[in-house]
């Protein structure tokens, strides 16, 4: 756990930006205990994607007091209720606050057709629609999370992103995608159905965090709960579902989305999206507390059906792993970050690269 963030095996880039290095701050005091004892070792016939509302849709799952979505058979494992989707929502202000308030990279120019896949609470694509009026911005998803207000030119759509997609070729000028670790099977099928829905120059982009934090000053010791956390439940749980929690890991995406089609070149951009309130510069101290703010908020949602479910652990040894979460959160002394990519890369035929 107290590795840096391996770097990225090299790839052929039109525009390579590294992650910023971030200065610990040494004021940096907590208000949570100093003896913190989180240190401590931690034990062990195709359908198609569209549907329209059903009642039974809206009959969420329940899962020792969470609800879940209903719409596919597939054990999709965050709730869909609204203390989790507030964690969403806090997510995406920390995006923002990363990326200096712009909600994407790609060079688009005039967007007029955008799809946000796994759209969430559809806090991304409301924000897209309001800045581009002219756009026509479609946001899917397995849980009808969306807020029924929306700007005229943004709607929702019940849609499972892995079935075959009936959008049609060449519909769209950009993909969006972000933060869809543990959610798909399949990464080069995803992509290939972006590939034909995007039309000749139009853009893709996903952007993601690998479900490995990093620490870069070897503040943090060896087989703490982070590292409990990331091997034992999230690696372990993703290889029984068969959705992997790095899509990102090696370039893996890079090669899938070549697979799919995307000769392009890439446009990159590493992030290290700091975990607490540790770093000195305000910027980064802010983004920190927002990732907190966000993983204390989500911290039973990502754990519960995961660990209980496919992992088999009882409730207890769950709640006691939350708890050892939330004391490293606080833990001032451990300077934690997850790593974060983001990639664009046109459709073959763009002329912008
Ligand atoms: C972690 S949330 C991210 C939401 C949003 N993209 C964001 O960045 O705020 C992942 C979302 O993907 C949705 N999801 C998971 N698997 C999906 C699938 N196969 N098809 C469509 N949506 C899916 C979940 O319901 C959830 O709302």
């Amino acid at each position: 756990m107290s590795n840096p963030a391996p770097a990225p095996a090299p790839v052929a880039e039109a525009e390579h930006q590294p992650a910023e290095a971030i200065a610990v701050d040494p004021a940096f005091i907590a208000s949570t205990r100093e003896d913190n004892d989180s240190s401590s070792a931690y034990s062990e016939a195709a359908p198609t994607s569209t549907a329209s509302l059903s009642s039974s849709i809206l009959h969420f799952r329940e899962l020792h007091g969470r609800t879940y979505q209903n719409f596919t058979d597939s054990e999709y494992w965050q709730p869909n209720d609204e203390r989790h989707n507030d964690s969403l929502d806090l997510n995406h202000h920390m995006f923002l606050l990363l990326n200096n308030n712009k909600l994407f990279h790609a060079p688009l120019e005039n967007p007029q057709s955008v799809l946000d896949v796994g759209t969430g609470t559809g806090i991304w694509a409301v924000d897209f629609a309001d800045q581009f009026p002219s756009a026509r911005v479609i946001g899917t998803d397995l849980s009808p999370i969306q807020p029924e207000w929306a700007p005229p030119n943004c709607k929702f759509e019940l849609d499972d992103a892995e079935l075959e997609w009936t959008f049609r070729d060449n519909e769209f000028d950009f993909v969006f995608i972000r933060y869809m670790v543990g959610s798909i099977g399949d990464w080069p099928r995803l992509y290939k159905q972006a590939y034909r829905c995007l039309k000749p120059g139009g853009w893709i982009e996903h952007s993601e965090f690998r479900a490995e934090t990093a620490c870069d000053d070897g503040s943090v010791p060896e087989n703490t709960i982070y590292d409990w956390w990331t091997k034992k439940l999230l690696i372990a749980a993703s290889e029984r579902i068969g959705k992997t929690f790095t899509p990102t890991k090696d370039n893996k995406h890079v090669a899938a989305l070549r697979e799919a089609g995307f000769t392009g070149a890439l446009h990159t951009k590493d992030y290290k999206v700091p975990l607490g309130s540790w770093p000195v510069e305000r910027k980064w101290k802010e983004i920190g507390e927002f990732n907190q703010a966000s993983l204390e908020q989500g911290l039973e949602g990502f754990g519960l059906l995961l660990g209980t479910q496919v992992m088999g652990f009882s409730l207890e040894e769950m709640q006691v792993a939350f708890a050892k979460m939330r004391q490293a959160f606080r833990n001032p002394k451990w300077h934690v970050y997850y790593p974060w990519y983001v990639l664009s890369t046109p459709d073959a035929l763009a002329t912008l690269d």
